[in-house]
């Protein structure tokens, strides 16, 4: 586990490399991810970060290295078995945690168990199937937009209590 010190280098270094990655951005959006709080990365130690869909892929990378920077990550997982078995793998204080993000009753629990809460990452997503759009059929834009759309407003809105408690809320 890193020391505060170093933890807090190595984020100040992503700033700089996110700053300079989003330099051609609009104002507005670099602001929404740059934003005065992600400036400042002193006593992350004391974060609570949840990664969506965080059992495999760029969501499970996310949980790692916040993991790593001393972070407590919970381990979003629609399915409790990979959950568990990816928060194992991330190690740290990352902590599974079930949530199907297009399911009422999961969000709603999983928002029931992550009371404290400082970064919110909606990750979890799906794409089509590599046709066209004329190729594919309603139903498959329907399940993407329940997931990719409508599930980030539903855990937003449901995570917003607890960000709004912490002194440094991102997400
Ligand atoms: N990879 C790319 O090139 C790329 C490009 C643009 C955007 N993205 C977006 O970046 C995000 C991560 O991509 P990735 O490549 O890491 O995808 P991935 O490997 O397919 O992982 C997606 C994650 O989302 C989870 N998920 C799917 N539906 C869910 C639901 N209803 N509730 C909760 N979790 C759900 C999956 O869980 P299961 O294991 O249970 O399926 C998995 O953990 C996605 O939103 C994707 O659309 C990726």
């Amino acid at each position: 586990m890193p020391s505060g010190q170093e933890t807090a280098d190595r984020l100040r270094r992503v700033t700089v490399r996110l700053t300079d990655l989003t330099r051609d951005w609009p104002e507005r959006s670099r602001n929404l991810l740059l934003g005065g709080r992600l400036g400042s990365f002193d006593g992350v130690d004391n974060l609570v970060a949840l990664v969506t869909g965080a059992n495999k892929g760029i969501g499970k990378e996310i949980a790692r290295q916040l993991a790593d920077a001393g972070l407590t990550v919970y381990v979003g997982s629609r399915d409790a078995a990979r959950g568990e078995h990816a928060a194992g793998e991330i190690g740290g204080d990352a902590r599974p945690l079930v949530l199907d993000v297009t399911d009422d009753v999961s969000v709603a629990d999983a928002a029931r168990q992550a009371t404290t809460l400082d970064i919110l990452i909606n990750n979890a997503g799906i794409s089509g199937d590599d046709k066209t759009p004329d190729q594919e059929d309603a139903g498959t834009f329907r399940r993407i937009y329940e997931t990719n759309v409508f599930g980030v407003v539903a855990v937003t809105n449901a995570f917003l209590p607890a960000l709004r408690r912490s002194a440094r809320p991102a997400s």
